[in-house]
């Protein structure tokens, strides 16, 4: 009995190997290795029928047949080595069809408003003016108070806004305006001063294709001695320039914000009517005085300009409500 079981290992073991070597393909493979090796395979039938042997041929049946396992599994592993070396097989299922068309990946790109606001930045820059950014959750008194506008200010009606907490000591709310960064840029340091800062703003508005009630604005401040509204002119002369080329028309008017004296609008010509791009003037006394200034020495002006405004003027864009629409026909222009 133990001869016949030896024998018959043998010739399962040859059998085995024979049709391993006739094997090909990687499914020709994969059925070998079910039919020798599987759950259901010869080997594990015959592994399993060693507990019905008499007691004294088990462990030596039970051991030549693991032996024969282990030879088998060794073969079958360098078998499929071999086939996906030689290049006899079909492909690996992780391999890379190099035939196959690429996929192209989406480029994406940066928002038309973040692309004015760079464009911007980089023009006041070159003029040595510096960027700082602050906070979009503000203090009323960065926003309104030190701005010259006092609680009671009717200022405070046209740039209404949310609040986020009205009752503790220092209420807060969401900016109106970058120009708390005037007051934030001041109270940190001496003149000279010169920055630029940009940034989203929000106000209650009822939207028109002119009005959001979000939007982003750049500051701009420049303090030190002897600095004079034909500086301002100068800069901003040189600014519309470089964004808007020499042929466009600008223009400066008479205008009011509470922490300038005096104010001016300044407007670009577009299709034959005037469109304010932003508002500008001297830095009142009131605010240097209020951030440890001596205005007696010092003087300054001050600017704010909406990128979206300007972006719709250079792209002929007929309504501000697209660019926070996020309609890729819209964005994928720019
Ligand atoms: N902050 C003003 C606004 O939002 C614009 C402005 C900035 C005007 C600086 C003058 C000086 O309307």
């Amino acid at each position: 009995m133990a001869e016949s079981a030896a024998a018959s290992t043998q010739e399962l073991e040859r059998a085995a190997l024979d049709s391993l070597a006739a094997a090909k393909s990687e499914t020709e493979l994969e059925d070998w290795r079910i039919a020798y090796l599987g759950r259901r395979g010869e080997l594990s039938v015959r592994l399993r029928s060693v507990g019905s042997l008499p007691a004294e041929q088990r462990r030596e049946a039970g051991a030549s047949l693991n032996r024969l396992k282990s030879r088998l599994t060794t073969a079958f592993d360098e078998a499929v080595q071999t086939a996906s070396q030689s290049g006899r097989e079909t492909a690996p299922l992780d391999a890379i069809d190099i035939t196959l068309p690429g996929r192209r990946s989406k480029l994406g790109g940066l928002h038309p408003s973040e692309m004015m606001m760079r464009e911007i930045l980089e023009v006041f820059n070159d003029m040595g003016f510096q960027t700082v950014e602050g906070p979009i959750v503000e203090l009323e008194k960065y926003n309104f108070d030190m701005l010259n506008v006092p609680p009671d200010h009717p200022a405070r009606d046209l740039q209404d806004t949310l609040w986020i907490d009205r009752k503790s000591r220092d209420k807060v709310l969401l900016r109106t305006q970058t120009s708390p960064m005037q007051i934030r840029t001041m109270e940190k340091q001496k003149p000279p001063v010169r920055i630029v800062s940009p940034g989203l703003c929000f106000r209650h508005e009822a939207t028109d294709a002119t009005h959001e009630w979000q939007f982003h604005q750049v500051e701009g401040l420049a303090v030190d001695e002897g600095v004079t509204m034909s500086d301002l002119k100068g800069t901003l002369y040189e600014f519309t320039r470089r964004i808007f080329g020499t042929q466009r028309k600008i223009r400066f008017r008479c205008d009011y914000f509470p922490f300038v004296e005096p104010g001016v609008d300044v407007s670009v010509d577009w299709n034959g009517r005037w469109v304010e791009i932003m508002g500008a003037g001297m830095v009142h006394p009131k605010v240097l005085e209020g951030v440890g200034y001596d205005s007696s020495k010092y003087t300054g002006f001050a600017f704010g300009m909406g990128p979206e405004r300007i972006a719709m003027l250079r792209y002929n864009i007929e309504d501000i409500r697209h660019f926070f629409s996020n309609d890729l026909r819209f964005l994928s222009q720019f």
